[in-house]
């Protein structure tokens, strides 16, 4: 009988013990889950102005996170990201071109040209996607395939991450930041930071959404009166004039079959999706700095920003504009180039 309730004790006991066994090793896992937990930079919500047209203005003010700023700028500088130290991300999407290199296609890793026109990198953190088909849907994917796609660095991460490894302010940049020092998600982070902070506040266009009705020349007024009128509006709107959905490039007729000898990369989004209706299907371009970055495109085959205009009108609305009208719309895409770091582009 006594023999029995000790027993029985010392099974309640071992039973409290287990318990706080098992509890002890569930949070001593969690804690382990929880600090591998990458660090990815993501996009902040940013507060967004209201205003009663279908545009609205960059805030002036964005908070960045200024450690990893700092770090990928430098990354974004440097050629040891690439194919033996070939090129930076700086190569193709230079500051002083808007962002871009003002060539149809660029020339990449061993003189290999892109296949496409190479986007601007400012405000892209307002584009809902990445990439004229809309790939990808965030830049840390997006900086994986840019390092190992042969055309533009062309090398893989740890290949990259053993050259950092070999500089040693590098070295000490990165564990004042992150525990684990260099690594891809880290390098990825801190560009991606870098990215989100390449904002081009204070265009002309914006201080007039603000309420200066002075920031815009009547010519340019009347420009933007008809970007609303004919239609442009209703694909080119938001933040970034642009950047928010898909569209086909030719709704009446089709620019790329009557541009002949198509390639793989005039297929959009099809390419992507496999999907039948995406065949000819664009992300449709922001138009902030447009008037800096020539040639038009995912082909760069238009030269200049009037001829852009005329094609879209004649294969988005089905019209033909007078020159006339063409040049108000030019004069007021004009007014859409803003500010980095306080300089105009
Ligand atoms: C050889 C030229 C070249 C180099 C070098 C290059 N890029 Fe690009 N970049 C391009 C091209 C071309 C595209 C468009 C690709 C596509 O649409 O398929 C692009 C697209 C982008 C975009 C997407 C923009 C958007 O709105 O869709 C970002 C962001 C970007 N690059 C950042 C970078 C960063 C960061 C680096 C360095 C790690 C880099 N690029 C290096 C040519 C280059
Ligand atoms: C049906 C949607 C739609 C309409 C309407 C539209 N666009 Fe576009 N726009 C696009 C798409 C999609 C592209 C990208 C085409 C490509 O390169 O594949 C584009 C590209 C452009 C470009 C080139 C941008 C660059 O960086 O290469 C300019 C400039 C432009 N549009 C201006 C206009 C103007 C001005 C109007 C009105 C006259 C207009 N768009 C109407 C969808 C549209």
């Amino acid at each position: 009988m006594r023999l029995l309730t000790v027993n029985r004790r010392i099974r309640r006991w071992m039973g409290w013990l287990a318990l706080i066994l098992v509890a002890s090793l569930l949070v001593i896992l969690w804690q382990r889950f929880t600090t591998l937990q990458p660090v990815v930079t993501t996009p902040a919500q940013v507060e967004i102005t209201k205003t009663d047209e279908p545009i609205q203005p960059i805030p002036l003010e964005i908070a960045t996170d200024k450690p990893k700023v700092a770090l990928g700028e430098q990354l974004f500088q440097d050629v040891r990201l690439s194919k033996n130290s070939q090129k930076s991300c700086l190569s193709c999407h230079s500051f002083s071109l808007g962002g871009a290199d003002r060539i149809a296609h660029s020339i990449g890793i061993d003189g290999a040209n892109t296949k496409v026109n190479t986007p601007t990198v400012f405000n892209v953190r307002f584009n809902f996607r990445f990439n004229w088909d809309g790939e990808f849907t965030n830049l840390a994917d997006h900086l994986d395939a840019l390092m190992s796609n042969p055309r533009t660095m062309g090398t893989q991460w740890p290949t990259a991450i053993r050259s950092l490894q070999q500089v040693p302010a590098y070295v000490r940049a990165f564990s004042q930041i992150y525990p684990d020092g260099v690594t891809a998600t880290n390098i990825k982070d801190a560009i991606v930071a870098y990215e989100l902070s390449l904002n081009t506040p204070n265009a002309r266009f914006d201080r007039f959404l603000l309420g200066d009705k002075t920031a815009l020349t009547s010519t340019e007024k009347e420009g933007y009166r008809l970007f609303k009128n004919y239609g442009c509006v209703s694909c080119h709107q938001g933040v970034n004039i642009g950047g928010n959905m898909f569209q086909p490039f030719g709704v009446i007729g089709n620019y790329l079959i009557d541009r002949g000898q198509i390639k793989p990369a005039d297929l959009g989004h099809f390419n992507v999706s496999e999907n039948e209706a995406d065949r000819y299907v664009f992300r449709v371009p922001s138009l902030r700095n447009v008037a800096v970055t020539a040639p038009y495109f995912h082909d760069g085959s238009a030269q200049t920003l009037t001829k852009a205009i005329e094609q879209m009108t004649k294969y988005q609305l089905g019209r033909s504009l007078a020159k006339k009208q063409i040049e108000q719309i030019a004069e007021f895409l004009g007014t859409l180039t803003g500010e980095y770091r306080g300089k105009p582009l």
